[in-house]
């Protein structure tokens, strides 16, 4: 697939860092291991020898110009990226780079939109946030779901988690994020986003079988309302999250994912339902597949794949499902990820 091409990964050793890093050497990209501790990024190298090493700081511009030169493109997997976003984004503009990104921060991901997308699109650079399981696969299923569609009333992600093992950066992500917008909800809502005090409400959603009828929280907002509304004609955007998966993610002590197999996957797995209406009619798209961490690694990498062959339908500022043929980009993903449209169906 990578042929040898060189991508930098910004942030290499950790947790999604590692899966991205071995995603790339199995699919034929070089990559060039990237981030703020020298030492974390040698004893990675020493796992994997003959990887080149290029420690870089945020608040350092010229580290980072050293971290991209001469690669094809650059992967961010160091979160938050409330911080670290902004400053790798500069500089893959001034080493005019593909940038791609795995953040889930739904403020994040806004800036990067806000602030990046005409000097990207005037650059004629291709940058993707939320590149990964929470805001990329969300967006890529609703967008293949659509189908011939060019509007829809609503989409509703269901994201059923077999439970959620956070790691240390998901859960700052997820306090920056909280700082952010003041303890308040998010969610989005008649074209935008609006910031709320409601409490949670629970749901029951109907996945598809083997996994059924299960409690949701209703409305537990994730980087898919970024995604989906910045290229789709759909004024309600909602996600939800299975009820264990969701206390997992709250209670302090949920441990770290643990890996299970001989890739370093957890034993958690996943199931995705999308939907979207319009008036009497819906349209499924589901995924799934196992460890939300892992699965982010294909993901960002066949992206980075996609950019560098010329299969982009955008430049500037793109989310996932705009900048990439949706429905292709998930077959390919087979088989970390098992993909399926279901048949069109009156609204249930
Ligand atoms: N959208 C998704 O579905 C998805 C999927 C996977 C991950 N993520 C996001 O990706 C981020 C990383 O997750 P993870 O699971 O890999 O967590 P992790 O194992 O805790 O790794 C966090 C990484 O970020 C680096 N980092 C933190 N602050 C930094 C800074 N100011 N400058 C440079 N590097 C910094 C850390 O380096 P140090 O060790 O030096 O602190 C470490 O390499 C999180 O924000 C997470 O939410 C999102």
């Amino acid at each position: 697939m990578g042929s040898g091409q060189t991508v930098t990964v910004f942030g290499a050793y950790g947790h999604t860092g590692r899966f991205v890093v071995a995603q790339l050497r199995e699919t034929g990209f070089v990559p060039v291991l990237s981030g703020r501790d020298a030492d974390k990024l040698r004893a990675l190298a020493a796992s994997d020898p003959g990887l080149e090493v290029r420690p870089a700081s945020i608040d350092d511009p010229a580290s980072l110009d050293r971290a991209l030169d001469g690669v094809d493109a650059v992967i961010n997997c160091a979160g938050p990226f409330a911080m670290t976003a902004a400053p790798v984004i500069e500089a893959a503009l001034r080493a005019g780079l593909p940038y791609v990104d795995v953040a889930a921060e739904i403020e994040a991901n806004l800036d990067t939109f806000t602030h990046f997308a005409d000097r990207a699109h005037a650059a004629g650079v291709v940058i993707v946030p939320a590149m990964a399981f929470y805001g990329g696969l969300g967006d890529l299923l609703a967008t293949a779901a659509m189908g011939d569609w060019t509007a829809a009333d609503e989409a509703d992600i269901a994201y059923g988690l077999s439970s959620w093992h956070p790691t240390p950066g998901t859960r700052t992500a997820g306090a920056v994020s909280g700082e952010r917008r003041g303890g308040r909800r998010v969610r989005y809502t008649d074209g935008r986003l609006e910031y709320h005090d409601d409490k949670p409400t629970l749901l029951k959603w109907p996945f598809p079988e083997p996994m059924g009828t299960r409690e949701v929280i209703g409305e537990f907002t994730m980087a898919d309302v970024v995604t989906i509304p910045s290229h789709l004609s759909i004024r309600e955007v909602r996600t939800h999250m299975t009820t264990e998966a969701a206390r997992d993610l709250s209670a302090p002590d949920t441990p770290a994912p643990a890996p299970a197999d001989e890739n370093g996957r957890s034993d958690q797995t996943f199931l995705v339902d999308a939907v979207v209406r319009s008036g009497g009619t819906e349209r499924h798209a589901v995924a799934s597949g196992r460890d939300i961490y892992a699965v982010s690694a294909p993901l960002a990498v066949e992206a980075v794949h996609r950019i560098l062959t010329g299969r982009t339908r955008t430049i500037g500022v793109a989310s996932a499902g705009e900048a990439f043929d949706a429905p292709d980009f998930l077959r390919a993903l087979s088989p970390h990820i098992s993909f399926e449209l279901r048949p069109q169906q009156p609204v249930s």
